[in-house]
């Protein structure tokens, strides 16, 4: 079991951090919507073409995750969210033992 830690962004009716028990292999965007996590989208399911998944790894996670390839750095471009340097599309984030504690911050808004 890897547990995950989602920060609600500063504002935000459910500002509490979230803590979600997940199964590697899962996305961190799966793993969120199925825990009804607010704050995470994902209006494409995980394709790649909406960047509704938007997140902000905190250290040391950020630095471990492989980097974004092209389509996900193209599509960090239309976050609804200024984006950040830690900024990552959670479908695209692919949970593993390694991941055990990863925390994130949610945006204030994905539209
Ligand atoms: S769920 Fe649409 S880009 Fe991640």
């Amino acid at each position: 079991m890897i547990t995950i830690h989602l920060i609600a962004a500063s504002g935000h009716p459910d500002r509490d951090k979230t803590t979600i028990q997940c199964q590697p292999g899962q996305s961190l965007m799966q793993a969120a919507t199925a825990a009804n996590v607010a704050g995470i989208e994902a209006d494409c399911g995980g394709l790649l073409t909406c960047a509704t998944c938007h997140v902000h790894v905190h250290e040391p996670w950020a630095s471990q995750l492989p980097k974004p390839g092209p389509d996900e750095l193209g599509m960090l471009e239309f976050t609804a969210a200024p984006r950040r340097a830690n900024s990552r599309l959670s479908c695209q984030i692919q949970l593993t033992e390694a991941l055990d504690g990863l925390t994130v911050d949610l945006p204030d808004k994905q539209h």
